[in-house]
């Protein structure tokens, strides 16, 4: 009997299509950050129809390697090599420690503002992209029109008009919170600083990721609290094992976490594991204090969901600020404290009265004309290109066995050079050469992190920012030496 073997089908036009435009971008003919050939091009091209082409291009965004930008075309999306091996998850705390790292942290944040230096440290994004302009003008008129505004108190615990807006936002992200139900705080810090009063006394203990965000330590060692650090994954964030064996064996008083773009490693935890992570706090009965800062900086198409939009009971804190997005200066910030509303409002009193009115307005100005979307837009641009070229630049120029990770959101780096390297002595030497950056051990009470570091890249890519990458690798290479 003759065997015949059924020849596999061809694959449909549109993922040939798919297939050969990959290989053009693996091979570097298509660079990141180029336009591609509109579909209507394509497809006279190709001689095939537009909506191949539109498929195709589908099947690459979804891929990775292309982005759609609204009015614009499709953009080959900036990509690292797969071989870069990502930072490692530290080893879990046995038990918990008081914050002690304050001398470095307060040098830190003296450089941090020093003109002089090159900011590869402190999480700021440069001032040149953000509409200060514009933002200028709106507080002007609103000053103007409203000159009472400068000589009432402005005891408040928010201006309506912001709360709807801030509302409607969380709302297009898939979570419904009442505008009532926020308190308008000077700045993420004070937020923060509200939640963790709201639900301790000093020496109780805090669970939160390590490395962790140095303002939360800070404010957590101005509380007189403890912590507990529980590792963490550059990508997926929080070990739900390692928390609840914590929750199991301490009596923790509460959760500090950033599911949504960490700080610093920029992990984004997928939405099952927040699901998860809910239900553990439940099971415990502990509260989250959640920093959304990053979270309107994803690169992806949608908005990572808060953990708050699975919160049935009023447990999560929503805390978040439009620091990185549109306004550091303004100090303007946020905190849906869920069950702890009252007490957060009497604490919110106690700390600063309100939040001025007329900064409150002009924000609320500035969204409700609509040229927010259009801002976010090219802000996760440009924080995204700039990220890439970070990261290319730091894999050039560090010494060899440096890990880095690769977050989808934000705009801050963490590196895990080779284990001889102490990050301290990079700082000290970097700042001589004009260059600042964030040492690892600002991120642990533990001293944990030495050969790590955080790079902010907010600040657009160009000659000196290389040449400053450059030096802090040879600086690092010279420590191995
Ligand atoms: C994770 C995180 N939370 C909070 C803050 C403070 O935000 P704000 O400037 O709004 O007070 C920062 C600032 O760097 C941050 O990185």
């Amino acid at each position: 009997m003759i065997q015949t073997i059924a020849k596999p089908p061809s694959p449909p036009l549109y993922v040939e299509l798919a297939d050969s435009l990959q290989q053009l971008i693996e091979q570097g003919t298509l660079r990141a950050g180029h336009r591609i050939p509109s579909v209507r091009r394509m497809a006279l091209q190709r001689d095939v129809s537009i909506s191949t082409v539109l498929q195709a291009y589908t099947v690459l965004e979804n891929r990775g390697y292309l982005e759609a930008r609204p009015q614009s075309g499709y953009y080959v999306r900036p990509r690292l090599p797969f071989e870069i091996p990502e930072p490692r998850m530290a080893k879990p705390m046995t038990k918990p420690a008081y914050v002690s790292t304050s001398d470095l942290t307060a040098d830190f944040l003296a450089q941090a503002s020093n003109p002089a230096c090159l900011q590869l440290g402190a999480a700021c994004p440069d001032a040149s992209l953000f509409p200060a302009q514009k933002l200028a003008r709106l507080l002007g008129s609103v000053a103007r029109n409203e000159p009472a505004l400068i000589g009432r108190y402005a005891v408040n615990w928010a201006y309506e008009p912001l709360t709807r807006e801030i509302a409607r936002r969380y709302l297009q992200a898939g979570v419904a919170l009442s505008h009532e139900e926020v308190v308008i705080t000077v700045g993420c810090t004070e937020a923060l600083n509200l939640a963790l009063r709201a639900v301790t006394k000093p020496g109780d203990t805090i669970a939160l990721e390590t490395p962790a965000y140095f303002g939360i330590l800070e404010t957590i060692q101005s509380l007189n609290l403890r912590v507990l650090e529980i590792p963490t994954d550059s990508r997926e964030g929080l070990c739900l094992d390692a928390l609840r064996e914590a929750f199991a064996r301490n009596d923790v008083k509460a959760l500090f976490v950033m599911p949504s773009f960490q700080n610093p490693l920029g992990s984004c935890m997928p939405d099952e594991k927040k699901e998860k992570l809910y239900e553990l706090l439940c099971e415990y009965d502990i509260p989250a204090i959640e920093d959304d800062i990053y979270g309107d900086l994803h690169f992806s198409e949608k908005r990572p969901k808060p953990l708050k939009a699975w919160d049935r009971d009023g447990r999560v804190m929503l805390c978040s600020s439009f620091g990185k997005t549109l306004a550091p200066g303004l100090r303007v910030g946020w905190i849906f404290p869920g069950r702890w509303l009252d007490r957060v409002r009497r604490l919110k009193f106690t700390n600063t009265l309100g939040t001025p009115v007329i900064l409150q307005k002009t924000i609320a100005n500035f969204l409700r004309d609509g040229g927010y979307d259009h801002h976010l837009r090219s802000i996760r641009r440009a924080y995204q290109n700039q990220l890439h070229l970070f990261s290319q630049a730091v894999l050039r120029n560090f010494p060899a066995g440096t890990r880095l990770s690769r977050p989808h959101g934000g705009f801050v780096l963490w590196a895990e050079l080779p284990a001889r390297v102490d990050t301290h002595k990079l700082h000290i030497d970097a700042l001589k050469q004009h260059i600042a950056i964030a040492p690892g051990v600002l991120f642990s009470v533990k001293e944990r992190y030495r050969n790590c570091l955080r790079i902010n890249c907010g600040i657009p890519w160009g000659e000196p920012v290389e040449q400053a990458v450059r030096t802090l690798g040879e600086l690092a290479k010279k420590q191995l030496a």
